[in-house]
């Protein structure tokens, strides 16, 4: 293998173990961090990401609690119940497992969440502070994402990203944390004529969008950094990402795996918020 590994395995515990410790410090003041995660449904994906989110919050010291609601539950049940966890001193973080049955409106249950609780940063008060560089609950994988690179000692100001996708948790706050950071930045999508033309010119190449080992070494630049964001199944049921990692490892520096790569840094940033959350609390 030509490129380095970027472990979100290593650099995750590297970071749990410190928030670990910020927990540690609270208990003195009598304070646990509390996370509550709705979940809604019975959606197989969705219950291992739950699961994995108590686990996660529960080994570094913070009180989880799993909310599992029926996919008939209404629409007027659901937030009155993010509105019972917004009134609730306990939880300091909350955060409804998206995607939610189609009867309910999504974005009308984000924006119940009281902002000061939004651990997601997806409420739109949250990603207009974001937008322009204020304090705020930055989304969990892109966060993820940033503090990889910057662990990692990639450089980040005056180069060329280039990121694959275009959603609101991902791929948009992606390309704007980037910017922040003095990156030029370029978005390529489904709808972009002639991807690789644009991805070979990336110094940094961050791929979401969701389309099993869809990004060759055709597509990549000698020597640029690769982020896999995908989480598919390929043609033998094992789970692998958007870059075809086999073929990128050897024309990339370097390049993160999957698994093992962004997924457990984006539970690790919602510990992160949780935490932070409870801090601001506290003072
Ligand atoms: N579903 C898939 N990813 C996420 C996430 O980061 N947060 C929430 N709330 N739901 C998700």
């Amino acid at each position: 293998m030509a490129g380095q590994l970027i472990s979100g395995v290593a650099i995750g515990k590297e970071l749990r173990e410190e928030i670990k410790q910020g927990v540690g410090k609270l208990a003195a003041s009598g304070i646990t961090p509390g996370l509550a995660v709705i979940l809604v449904g019975d959606n197989s994906a969705s219950q291992t990401y739950v699961k994995n989110k108590e686990k996660s919050s529960v080994e570094v010291g913070m009180k989880s609690e799993v909310i599992k609601l029926p996919e008939t539950i209404t629409e007027k049940e659901l937030l009155d119940k993010v509105d019972e966890l917004n009134n609730d001193e306990s939880i300091h973080g909350i955060l409804v497992q998206l995607p939610l049955p189609e009867h309910i409106n999504e974005d009308l249950v984000i924006q119940m969440i009281d902002p000061e609780k939004d651990v997601d940063g997806f409420h739109p008060q949250n990603v207009g502070k974001m937008m322009i560089g204020q304090e705020t609950y930055l989304p969990c994988t892109p966060h993820g994402i940033l503090e990889m690179l910057q662990r990692t000692g990639v450089e980040i100001a005056g180069k060329h990203v280039v990121v694959i996708g275009r959603s609101n948790i991902v791929g948009k706050p992606m390309g704007q944390l980037l910017l922040q950071k003095d990156a030029t930045v370029t978005y390529c999508h489904s709808r972009t004529k002639d991807l690789a033309s644009f991805t070979k010119q990336a110094d940094i190449l961050i791929v979401a969008i969701g389309r099993a080992k869809f990004v060759t070494d055709e597509h990549v630049k000698e020597g640029a950094v690769v982020i896999d964001v995908g989480m598919n199944r390929d043609e033998n049921g094992k789970l692998c990402g958007d870059v075809d990692f086999e073929k990128v490892k050897e024309v990339a520096s370097a390049i993160t795996p999957v698994p093992g790569g962004v997924g457990p840094m984006t539970i690790t940033m919602l510990l992160k918020n949780t935490l932070q959350s409870a801090i601001k609390k506290a003072k």
